[in-house]
């Protein structure tokens, strides 16, 4: 029997060669995802709890340029646009990014920086950008990486892309390949890592393909408690071990049904998982709720809509209000106006973002 060879975090130590290039830029396109089984809680240097499993999305990407010009100090220099303007108050949690990866990318200090990123979803629209966001600068490493070692297997540039991402945000890497991506070492998923993410390797149900996400805006605001702190309340959280063995086992639970289409086990699975985390929230000390009134209302409607109409339509939620709605391919056009006439009453400005299952980054050439 053959068995992968498990990679550590020293295999993605950079050693230099005696390749070297004055000025290079790279573009990549990178999407958001959104977990089906959520990872909630984690250890340094962020490892995560419990292994979780996210759909990779289409159209909600980032696309980032990084122009690397070789300067002779030695030290993390960087310029930040975001959608054309330089944006300083985005800057220390990128250097502080650089600084963890810097270990693994020692050629980061040898290049001036100038990053140039935009989003294709509304600014502040409560979608996390920091997944598409870091994966996309992680994606420009490599290509310079690549340039710089040309014998970097395909595999190896995409599993240190996803190792760097995740340094930056744990859910960021699992947006570096699509349509499914498990993070975190699991026993049923082969070559699952806690380093970085790996494609679902087994064969998808076809009523799977082409599954609609659209994703509501309830409340673009700014979340009152951010990940990081939510993160860290499942430190003392009295639930904690009961819920990073239930979220293991979750996920073995939908290898299985990702594979045979059992579409109303898939919904019972993935409503409750996305309730669980925002229970860990209510339960956390100090406690807090990022759900909102019109979060609960949305949810209402999709039972009633779901049992009237014999239909499988089901909803996942991020650590925010906004409510990701998810329906197979066959049932996009009564869902659709569904949304329309009734759920979108609900949203910010009636604001929502039509998604599908996406295939991961693309390099863009100008
Ligand atoms: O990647 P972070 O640190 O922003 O954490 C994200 C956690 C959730 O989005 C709530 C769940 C997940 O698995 O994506």
């Amino acid at each position: 029997m053959c068995k992968f060879l498990a990679l550590n975090t020293s295999d993605f130590i950079y050693t230099p060669t005696n390749k070297s290039v004055e000025k290079i830029s790279f573009t990549w396109q990178t999407p958001s995802n959104i977990a089906l089984v959520k990872y909630w809680g984690k250890s340094n240097p962020q490892i995560p709890k419990n292994a979780s499993i996210s759909f990779t999305l289409n159209n909600c990407h980032t696309i980032t340029t990084i122009d690397f010009e070789k300067k002779s100090s030695n030290n993390i220099e960087f310029e930040l646009f975001f959608e054309g303007k330089k944006k300083d108050d985005f800057k220390p949690k990128i250097a502080k990014f650089f600084e963890r990866i810097l270990a693994y990318c020692s050629y980061i200090s040898e290049y001036s920086m100038v990053i140039n990123s935009e989003n294709s979803f509304p600014h502040s629209s409560g979608i996390a950008s920091s997944a598409s966001g870091m994966s996309a600068i992680a994606m420009c490493l490599m290509s310079l990486e690549k340039v710089l070692n040309p014998t970097i297997s395909e595999d190896f540039f995409n599993k240190k892309a996803s190792f760097l991402a995740r340094l930056g945000s744990g859910s960021a890497s699992r947006s570096i390949e699509g349509p499914l991506v498990v993070w975190g070492e699991h026993p049923e998923i082969e070559e699952s890592s806690d380093l970085f993410g790996v494609k679902f390797p087994y064969k998808i149900h076809p009523v799977f393909e082409n599954y609609q996400d659209a994703i509501l805006l309830v409340d673009k605001g700014e979340k009152q408690v951010s990940s990081t702190v939510g993160h860290n309340l499942m430190h003392n959280h009295p639930y904690a071990e009961n819920r990073f063995k239930q979220a293991n086992e979750n996920l073995s639970i939908l290898s299985k049904i990702l594979q045979n289409g059992e579409i109303k086990e898939f919904i019972n699975l993935v409503e409750s998982e996305a309730l669980t985390l925002h229970a860990m929230m209510l339960t956390s000390n100090p406690y807090f709720i990022l759900m909102k009134p019109n979060t609960i209302e949305i949810i209402n409607k999709i039972w009633e809509y779901r049992a009237e109409n014999n239909s499988n339509i089901c909803f996942t939620l991020d650590a925010g209000a906004n409510v990701h709605v998810l329906y197979p391919e066959n049932e996009k056009d009564s869902i659709d106006q569904f949304i329309k006439d009734i759920l979108s009453k609900y949203c910010q400005k009636n604001q929502y973002i039509c998604d599908v299952l996406g295939f991961g980054p693309k390099k863009l050439q100008y």
